[in-house]
């Protein structure tokens, strides 16, 4: 069975680009948001390789402080540290032949960066406490939430380990860009839990009114907040409580983009704006207020049109998030010349992002 859930048009291209990757062996670099499938994307990487009868071996990064992350990819020899009554081999050596999955990466610190450069140089490297070389043959894969790029600047992620990890990139789209794999998703999720959680499929009816509810949702939490709401639909044997929650959470999300947190994203759709204005205009001077008029049309417009992808195209709702009347959204839409393809409710590149929970 194919571990990648989805007919979607950016889900076929991600399904293509794992195809060529896997054989080549190149060290790749899957980013995305939280809970978009990184890890099933690593895995399916690996499935298709020709190492996938050799070992895939995960390590998160994350979950461990520096030195305990050294001896966990590296291995220790008897006697390296206090408690070190055995060696013990690695990680590294674990996937030697296969694949180690190295899961955000962004968090490792930069001692450890560094002896991993080592090792992506030279294919080999010393056990904790250890003298002899050990080397290897792995297919490092990496997966990030972080933007490197972003790291580097702020000198929290070498550029060198960068360039090294990162010659294949597959960023994985987010949840809001592909609704349409939500029903897919979503009768793989039921099928996944309904024995695990002693339910009949027969007891499960999800009402139209649930998929609405989730077609207008922005998922911040991506496939993962996806399957959480499965879960517990299943264990409440009913539909509504999760439907009550997630149009409360959408009301909350756009409160949220107007909060502090997003002042970088508003600042830069503003900067924008007024960018296009002053281009606009030329030689012919106009007052304050034509320009207060124009500015305030432009930032409208954008603004309606980001609210009707959010909300699938429906007017109502997005006069509930925009706060103004539904009559009032009508006439701007007239007056703007909005005119929304519907592919782009699905298709949407979402300009404001709505902050994680
Ligand atoms: N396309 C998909 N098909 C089937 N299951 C999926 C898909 N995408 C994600 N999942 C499921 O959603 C959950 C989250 O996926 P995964 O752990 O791969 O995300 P992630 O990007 O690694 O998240 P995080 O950044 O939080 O670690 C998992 O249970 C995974 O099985
Ligand atoms: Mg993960």
């Amino acid at each position: 069975m194919d571990l990648i859930i989805g007919k979607s048009q950016p889900i076929k291209q991600l399904k293509n680009l794992i195809r060529q990757v896997a054989d080549t062996g190149l060290n790749v670099l899957v980013c995305g948001e939280s809970g978009v499938g990184k890890e099933v994307v690593a895995r399916s990487l690996h499935r298709q390789s020709a190492r996938s009868s050799k070992p895939f071996i995960k390590v998160n990064c994350a979950a461990l402080p520096s030195e305990l992350l050294e001896s966990e990819l590296f291995g220790y020899e008897k006697g390296a540290f206090t408690g070190a009554a055995e060696a013990k081999p690695g990680k590294f050596e674990l996937a030697n032949k296969g694949a180690i999955f190295l899961d955000e990466i962004g968090d490792m610190s930069i001692a450890l960066q560094a002896k991993l450069l080592q090792v992506l140089q030279d294919s080999e490297f010393c056990r904790v406490g250890g003298i002899k070389d050990i080397k290897v043959d792995v297919w490092i894969i990496c997966a990030t939430h972080h933007d490197l790029e972003v790291d580097i600047q702020k000198g929290k992620f070498r550029e060198d380990l960068f360039y090294r990890i990162n010659i294949i990139k597959i960023k994985v789209p987010p949840l809001r860009e592909r609704k349409e794999d939500i029903p897919l998703l979503v009768d793989h999720f039921l099928e996944k839990y309904t024995a695990a959680l002693n339910r009949r499929p027969s007891d499960i009816h999800l009402p139209q009114e649930l998929f609405d509810t989730f077609f207008k949702y922005h998922w911040p939490g991506n496939v993962r907040e996806l399957e959480n709401y499965v879960q517990k639909i299943l264990v409440l044997g009913d539909a509504q409580p999760v439907i009550e929650e997630l149009e409360a959470r959408s009301i909350q999300g756009v409160d949220a983009v107007r909060g502090e947190d997003h002042w970088n994203q508003e600042e830069f759709l503003l900067n924008s704006v007024i960018g296009g204005i002053t281009n606009d205009l030329g030689n012919n001077f106009p007052s304050l207020k034509e320009i207060k008029k124009k500015a305030q049309a432009k930032v409208e417009k954008v603004v309606i049109e980001e609210a009707l992808r959010r909300t699938a195209g429906n007017k109502r709702d997005a006069a509930k998030l925009l706060q103004i009347s539904y009559k009032a959204i009508l006439y701007k839409i007239r007056d703007y010349k909005i005119n929304i393809e519907p592919e782009e409710f699905l298709n949407n590149s979402i300009r404001l992002t709505i902050p994680r929970h």
